[in-house]
């Protein structure tokens, strides 16, 4: 039995959908620890994508049983649009969904005061207006409502009702608000997921249970402790995170696999050091097609940053690297990577240091000549040009962790596997 870990390594998007597919395989469990529908996981099932936001991706495998652990924050209408897709891409979910009793609930009031909190902030998140946010203060604060509480439905009914009646006072929402919410469509979509509503522990603490991967959703720099806060999601999305989430303690983790695009990209506000404003920023992201899965939103692309992956490789422990869209870079002359930034006259290798002032900071770059051909046939790393072997193995080196997997393409096929 073994646990092994994918993780963003970045600010979200990285792919890790597809390397959750392919690592599955070999899974009997595959678990979230954290997050909610602000995820969309792409993958190519029967040459047909499917975006899935909080059921973990393993459910296109029909080996392994997929658990929302009860680190994340669960919106049941999702849920039901979900089953809804794998119902008619006739994937069989019976008995393979598991939302643990103690994970979190969205509501359409926490919806509501995520798109209002938005809508007043001067200084934008950029959120993707799930409820995400609101959902976990709730839980900090303790008047959370949990999937347990789905199993008694006017339990439910009397929690909700009397945070909507919380949220009045304290001036979170106006009355005015309330008549867009639609409860009773709501009601229903907990009572059809009340059926996957369990204890997850036996599962993930059963010796026989065979190998659990762990799927982490948005990136390292999202994090709330450890990435580019207030520009970050609400949930401990690094490895640290599974500790809670899932209540696996990192002595128990294997492999820690982060993922990374051969770029990088981010949705919604914050700084990025290498974003590209130029036709390269351009080109990036309409080659790689880089609109947000869950929002639509037009991604921001700059290019690869060793100085901010080399800190989620310390911050996630990382054992490997999946390196992810190389073939996006095949009709680049000239491609940079950031080694390093300039701060008041200072030379930065460590992005700790500068974390809080990183509008601030002037990347420097080191060019690599481009390949400027297709590596999307590729079947081994030996395919690949030359130009496009010195990229990854100087990004390998900088980062100090080995990189195990390419991506070079959007279907099942387009990978290479370098162990
Ligand atoms: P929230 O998670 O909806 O509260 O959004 C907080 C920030 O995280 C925003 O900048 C979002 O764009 C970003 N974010 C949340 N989920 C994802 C994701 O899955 N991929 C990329 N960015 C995300």
């Amino acid at each position: 039995m073994s646990i092994n870990v994918i993780v963003g390594g970045q600010w979200g998007d990285e792919g890790k959908g597809k390397i959750v597919d392919l690592l599955s395989k070999e899974a009997s469990v595959v678990a979230r620890y954290q997050g909610g529908s602000n995820a969309g996981h792409t993958v190519y099932h029967n040459d047909k994508k499917i975006v899935l936001h909080q059921i973990p991706t393993g459910i296109l495998r029909q080996n392994s049983t997929c658990i929302l652990g009860k680190g994340m924050v669960v919106d049941p209408d999702g849920i039901v649009e979900e089953i809804e897709c794998l119902n008619n891409n006739k994937i069989d979910y019976s008995n393979r969904i598991i939302i643990d009793y103690y994970a979190h609930i969205v509501t359409p009031l926490h919806k509501l005061i995520d798109q209002i909190n938005e809508e007043k902030s001067g200084a934008k998140i950029g959120t993707t207006c799930k409820g995400i946010g609101p959902t976990y203060q709730d839980k900090y604060q303790r008047i959370g409502i949990r999937a347990i509480d789905l199993l008694d439905l006017s339990l439910l009914k009397d929690k909700l009702e009397k945070r909507i009646k919380i949220a009045l006072d304290r001036n979170e929402i106006s009355s005015d608000d309330l008549l867009n919410v639609n409860l009773t469509d709501y009601y229903n979509s907990c009572t059809i997921i009340n059926s996957f509503i369990q204890d997850s522990f036996p599962i993930l603490f059963n010796k026989n249970v065979g190998n659990i991967l762990i799927e982490g959703a948005q990136g390292t720099l999202l994090d709330i402790d450890h990435g580019t806060f207030p520009y970050v999601t609400s949930s401990n999305c690094s490895s640290g995170g599974i500790s809670t989430g899932l209540g696996i303690p990192g002595n128990k983790l294997d492999n820690i696999i982060g993922i990374f695009k051969a770029y990088v990209t981010r949705v919604g506000g914050g700084p990025f050091p290498t974003e590209l404003f130029d036709d390269n920023g351009k080109k990036l992201q309409s080659i790689g097609k880089e609109l947000g899965a869950t929002t639509g939103r037009v991604r921001r692309c700059g290019w690869f940053d060793i100085v901010a992956a080399k800190y989620s490789a310390s911050i996630n422990g990382l054992t490997g690297i999946a390196l992810t869209k190389l073939d996006i870079l095949d009709n680049f002359e000239t491609i940079y990577v950031c080694t390093h930034y300039e701060f008041r006259n200072k030379k930065i290798t460590e992005l700790s240091s500068v974390l809080n002032y990183l509008d601030e900071v002037i990347p420097v770059y080191k060019q690599f000549k481009g390949w400027n051909c297709s590596i999307e046939e590729a079947s081994s790393f030996d395919d690949l040009p030359k130009e496009a072997k010195v990229y990854i193995e100087f990004l390998s080196v900088k980062i100090g962790v080995p990189i195990e997997i390419i991506s070079i393409g959007p279907k099942r096929h387009q990978i290479l596997n370098l162990q």
